[in-house]
């Protein structure tokens, strides 16, 4: 069981009750933020690239938490602008175990926010779940070989359009990714990503096995 908390955004945190990842923390400056930076309390911040709404105040909560970031070389580098953090540099491609399970660094179509970098997103095992992050991207089909290498059970993809895929993409990444659940975030935050998301839901719903479960800024839900 996993418990998935929603920040706003593409903010949310996952908890096996032993351990927290975090996931791009931009609360400072996020309209629908739910909760304060001081207040999050975490164990890893996943950061899929260096564009504000994503590193956010992921180095200032792992300063001041001791949590470890997970991301690309030149996204820490950023991060550690700030000061030493504890960081596990990866690349697209690459795993690594960690207490709770297994983080594996995929790719996504995006720019990084950083020069040299890349964007990426996630596909992270934790309480028995393999739970894939898409970060900011656009559809592309290698989505497909995501889901082939880990049967996955949730996936969380940005829906807003403009900055990233939007509806329709988004309902054919869930197609390819094969996931039984999807969770749909970076909309809604301002005007230019406005989307009905009960639209998104009726549309992925008919089009794929999956399930979307709409989570509202501030609200949970228990994953198994
Ligand atoms: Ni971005
Ligand atoms: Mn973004």
């Amino acid at each position: 069981m996993v418990k998935f908390s929603y920040y706003g955004h593409s903010a949310f945190l996952l908890d096996d009750g032993n351990y927290r990842v975090l996931a791009d923390p931009f609360l400072t400056g996020n309209p629908k933020a739910s909760i304060k930076p001081e207040k999050v309390k975490c164990d890893y911040v996943l950061v899929t690239h260096a564009h504000g709404d994503h590193l956010g105040n992921a180095p200032e909560i792992a300063y001041n938490t001791g949590a470890a970031i997970i991301s690309t070389p030149e996204v820490i580098a950023e991060a550690e602008s700030i000061g030493r953090l504890e960081c596990f540099p990866m690349n697209l491609g690459g795993s690594i175990n960690l207490p709770f399970g297994r983080v594996r660094m995929t790719l996504a179509q995006h720019s990084a926010g950083v020069p040299g970098g890349t964007a990426c997103g996630f596909v992270v095992n934790i309480g028995g779940l393999n739970i894939y992050y898409a970060g900011d991207t656009a559809l592309f089909s290698d989505m497909q070989l995501i889901g082939r290498r880990d049967k996955l059970d949730v996936a969380v993809l940005p829906i807003g359009d403009n900055y990233t895929m939007g509806p329709e993409d988004a309902a054919q990444a869930a197609e390819w990714l094969g996931a039984r659940y999807v969770i749909p975030v970076h909309y809604n935050t301002w005007p230019v990503i406005a989307k009905d998301v009960q639209e998104f839901k009726a549309l992925t719903e008919k089009v794929t096995q999956a399930k979307v479960l709409v989570v509202e800024p501030g609200g949970e839900l228990e994953l198994d």
